[in-house]
């Protein structure tokens, strides 16, 4: 795939090697949430390198400075239900003052196009920098969806971050908001006929709250 503005596939051996553990069929889904809150946070820490900081005055055992901090109550982290909710906690450890708003989405088995359900978002949403979790970007339907109803609603600095893609479906969530962000864990070759990522993980909702 070619380089595209705006897309960042992270290569951290630590992330990869957690992937891998992902993927393994036997784990199990006590191993499979620690993971996937594990590489949120890792992923977190690189897509959140250009999060706005003010300097405030602080008193060392030395003298007084000035020095960066977080504006921590500038930022959102919106999951898309279900599976994004498994990467709140990773990213929520870096900035624990984050607000987090909800998007739920679920993906039609017969057409694959997402279904929206629930939509709450943190107030005012226009100044904060919001970073959309899911650990699966598929045919980007969900992805795409998500980011247009955030704009709707007057979110301008967006971020999406996502632990698997599909080609297609970076592509087209790319295509659809070239002005965010995209964060991928790692790039996979192609969807299978049930748009379902190759090779994947499966299904990372069933397997984050164990059901099926
Ligand atoms: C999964 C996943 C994404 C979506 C990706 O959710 O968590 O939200 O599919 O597919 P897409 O890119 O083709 O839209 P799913 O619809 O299975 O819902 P769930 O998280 O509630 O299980
Ligand atoms: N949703 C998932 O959970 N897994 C896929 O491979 C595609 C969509």
């Amino acid at each position: 795939m070619e380089t595209m503005e705006n897309v960042m596939v992270m290569d951290h051996p630590l992330i990869q090697h957690k992937i891998s553990k992902l993927r393994d069929e036997k784990t199990g889904t006590n191993e499979f949430r620690r993971l996937v809150s594990e590489i949120a946070m890792l992923m977190g820490f690189e897509a959140l390198r250009d999060l706005p900081t003010e300097d405030v005055e602080i008193q060392t055992p030395i003298e007084k400075c000035m020095t960066p901090m977080i504006a921590g109550k500038k930022m959102a982290i919106v999951p898309i239900l279900r599976a994004g909710l498994g990467m709140v906690d990773g990213v929520l450890s870096l900035v624990p003052s984050a607000k987090v708003g909800h998007i739920g989405l679920y993906r039609d088995p017969e057409t694959h196009e997402p279904q929206e359900y629930y939509c709450k978002l943190p107030e005012p949403i226009e100044q904060r920098t919001i970073l959309v979790v899911d650990p699966m970007l598929a045919t980007g339907g969900s992805g795409s969806d998500a980011i247009k109803m955030i704009k709707e609603h007057g979110g301008k600095k967006i971020k999406f971050m996502c632990i698997i893609a599909a080609p297609e479906g970076l592509k087209r969530l790319h295509e659809d908001h070239p002005d965010v962000q995209i964060y991928v864990g790692a790039l996979d070759r192609e969807l299978n006929e049930n748009a379902y990522i190759c090779p994947g993980l499966g299904d990372a909702g069933d397997r984050i709250f164990g059901t099926k």
